[in-house]
């Protein structure tokens, strides 16, 4: 039986954009390709409120947060550490041999604007990693209050990982000052996994040419070569998840961005309310994540019987995240779902658990 995906990625995908994936296929180098780019790359631009370059990688969010810090820093990394995912990002700078410090709050917390300039007004760093939004713990940190903050810091690379939020929520990119935005499609986009979206501000390119071993695969100066020269991307792309991404970029636009963001608000406030009435929420309060919710587990329920049942039912949630896997439990409220899924969910969590 198929369930219905309330984990935070890989989301629901319609059936009509799964269809869009069995077009036949075509040459990553032919017309036909140039013509699918052109079409997709403006509307990215549109949604993430950015005249500057946006790329496809084929891969996941990883390796763009691998190429970020690649190609972003010839200094030193400051990483923003809250949960499981900036963590990682910490990891991937060193495992790269860059240097980098970490700030860092307890899990559940967010990265407070003041601690960013504090560790910023040292001069020591080139680049920050930032996630956006904590998908581990469910939180949402304060991306506009942290952008203010690096305004006064220009030379420093503003790299954000927008993995569960984008298209979610509205991040404008150019007016925040982001150097990278990133982030796969099979979250918010509500897309199958394999494809990364990113913007790359004229800035980080410029930074880039300054910087030594960029790699390969995902070397940002060849993603602009081939963007600037034939409007295709250096390697073999995942043409299908490309024509997914063509119609949902239509389907989004048709049902306008802030709709799309005020109905994962909604879906958010729902979740929230039911959150606080039966358990308690994990987020510190003001920072709740508007696309998952971290519950607090304060009933001491088996997460997993809940998970299993709920599957029986046609329905799947995430456990907590690695550290917090019978402490709390992930409802994720994001891509195509409606209120009306969210309520429905909700209703059949309080079948199973008796509550209500
Ligand atoms: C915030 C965040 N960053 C990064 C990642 C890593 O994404 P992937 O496993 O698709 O590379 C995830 C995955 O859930 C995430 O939620």
């Amino acid at each position: 039986m198929h369930k219905d995906l309330f984990i935070p990625g890989p989301t629901e995908v319609r059936p009509e954009i799964l269809k869009e994936m069995s077009k036949p296929m075509i040459g990553h180098r032919s017309k036909e390709f140039t013509q699918l780019y052109e079409k997709v790359i403006p509307k990215l631009k549109k949604v993430l409120y950015t005249d500057q370059k946006v790329f496809l990688s084929t891969s996941s969010s990883t390796g763009v947060m691998e190429s970020a810090v690649r190609n972003c820093s010839n200094k030193k990394i400051l990483s923003c550490v809250c949960g499981a995912f900036s963590d990682r990002w910490n990891k991937i700078a060193e495992a790269n041999g860059k240097d980098a410090d970490r700030i860092e709050v307890e899990w559940g917390k967010a990265i407070k604007p003041e601690m960013v300039d504090k560790a910023l007004s040292t001069g020591k760093y080139d680049a920050i990693t930032f996630v956006h939004n904590e998908t581990s713990t469910g939180v949402m940190n304060p991306l506009e209050e942290v952008a203010e903050v690096m305004k006064k810091y220009p030379d420093v690379m503003f790299l954000v990982d927008a993995v569960s939020s984008m298209v979610g929520y509205k991040i404008e990119v150019d007016k925040l000052g982001i150097d990278v935005c990133l982030a796969g499609v099979q979250k918010c986009w509500a897309l199958p996994p394999g494809l990364t979206v990113f913007s790359v501000s004229d800035k980080a390119l410029e930074k880039a040419k300054t910087v030594k071993n960029r790699g390969y695969y995902f070397d940002f100066l060849t993603f602009l070569k081939y963007d600037d020269k034939r409007h295709q991307t250096p390697a073999t792309p995942a043409i299908s998840i490309i024509y997914a991404l063509d119609k949902q970029l239509d389907n989004i636009l048709a049902e306008g961005p802030e709709n799309r963001f005020k109905r994962h608000r909604e879906m958010a406030e729902i979740t929230r309310t039911w959150t606080k009435k039966y358990f308690g929420l994990f987020a510190e309060p003001g920072y709740e994540s508007p696309t998952v919710t971290a519950v607090k587990n304060t009933r001491d329920i088996s997460v997993s019987d809940l998970r299993e049942k709920l599957n029986e039912k046609g329905y799947a949630i995430s456990n907590g995240y690695g550290k917090l896997k019978q402490q709390t439990f992930r409802i994720a409220h994001m891509g195509d779902h409606t209120v009306e899924d969210i309520k429905k969910l909700l209703s059949v969590i309080d079948d199973i658990l008796g509550l209500g």
